[in-house]
């Protein structure tokens, strides 16, 4: 068999994508992909290390995850059957896309829509799977566009919608209006909030999807300082959970990451949420001195970062950047309105002011 009889064997969707690629070796200063700044202090990692003496390596991973599930509940409600949990919350879009794949009567794919731009993975991973992607554009305050989700959903049916508020990449909280009018108006659609970046709002969904069937939220530990140890989860009834545990592999979480992620829900929470208060007042501090620069269009965010648009060459400032050892992201494909735009992740107040050294040196 030759290598182009065994490709066409791959699933038609794939032809289509690309593969999500990391810059391999970060620079000094890397503000380019939404983590903390912040590497655990001295005090967390003796803790950490004093539970992982402990812990056993040479078993199975515990597949029901049982402490971290009841640690999410105590710190965010609900019961521990209600969560899924994933090898972040990228896993879960992709098992939601596996356990959800049941095209409405009449369609011969299974619908998602989201509202564009966001976070990537919503569209890739759907695809990936066979699922008809809808993205509708946000509006110009990158606010979802009521009326447009409005028609389309009801034109095409989802299953899933996914909301990433606050949004990545632009950084701002949707309208909250807007979309418990969207979760009310159609409550045989799942509607995935996503509040990867929750912790640095001052908006939650959790109470209000406590009293929706329809609603799940999502969360990770990724943007909050944990991004190395892969942990995320979503929440929904549990029914729906349950379903959804069938097509979870069993040990998807290791040993290792629940009992970290488990420490960082209780004995480090208080640790986590003085470092995300920190970011906050970087994020503030940092967006008025962007504001400076004539050439930058800062818009407002709640998250940990910055989304910035930019008069000139957006690839010769990153590039200018990169030669001084500083990592932001671009957009070079999609989204017509991010072409013109860096992200900029908040980082630690000497990070933030190596940036803006280099834009002085840079901007004329
Ligand atoms: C909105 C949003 N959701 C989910 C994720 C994925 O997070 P995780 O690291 O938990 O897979 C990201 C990562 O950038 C994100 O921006």
């Amino acid at each position: 068999m030759s290598i182009e009889s065994l490709r066409a064997l791959f699933r038609p969707e794939l032809g289509e994508l690309s593969p999500y690629r990391v810059p391999p070796a970060p620079p000094a200063v890397k503000l380019d992909a939404n983590e903390s700044p912040w590497p655990l202090p001295p005090e967390a990692r003796a803790r950490l290390a004093a539970q992982l003496h402990t812990t056993e390596l040479h078993r199975y991973p515990d597949g029901r995850a049982t402490k971290l599930r009841e640690a999410l509940a105590w710190a965010l409600g609900g019961t521990p059957d209600e969560y899924v949990l994933g090898a972040g919350s990228d896993e879960l879009i992709s098992l939601l896309a596996t356990a959800m794949f049941k095209p409405r009567p009449g369609a011969t794919r299974p619908v998602v829509v989201f509202p564009e731009p966001t976070f990537v993975m919503y569209g890739m991973t759907s695809r990936a799977h066979g699922w008809e992607s809808v993205g509708v554009p946000l509006d110009d305050g990158w606010d979802l566009n009521a009326a447009a989700m409005r028609e389309t959903i009801e034109r095409v049916r989802p299953n899933i919608v996914y909301y990433a508020t606050p949004n990545n990449p632009t950084g701002n909280c949707f309208s909250r209006k807007t979309i418990e009018m969207l979760i009310e108006s159609f409550p045989d659609t799942l509607h995935v909030i996503d509040e990867a970046y929750g912790a640095y709002s001052e908006q939650s969904f959790a109470t209000w999807c406590e009293e929706r069937a329809q609603c799940a939220l999502m969360g990770t530990l990724s943007k909050v300082g944990f991004a190395g140890i892969r942990v995320g989860w979503v929440r929904l009834e549990e029914p729906l959970a349950y379903e959804l545990e069938k097509v979870r592999q069993p040990f998807n979480l290791n040993t290792v990451s629940q009992e970290i992620a488990t420490l960082a829900l209780t004995d480090l929470a208080p640790m986590l949420e003085e470092q995300t208060t920190f970011v906050v007042a970087e994020r503030e501090r940092l967006a008025t001195r962007l504001g400076r620069y004539q050439e930058l269009e800062c818009f407002p965010s709640d998250a940990n970062f910055l989304l910035v648009g930019y008069a000139g060459s957006v690839e010769k400032l990153v590039d200018a950047l990169l030669a001084r050892e500083i990592a932001v992201r671009r957009f070079a494909s999609g989204e017509p309105r991010l072409r013109r735009c860096i992200r900029i992740t908040v980082g630690t107040p000497e990070e933030n002011d190596r940036l803006i050294d280099a834009l002085d040196d840079i901007l004329p």
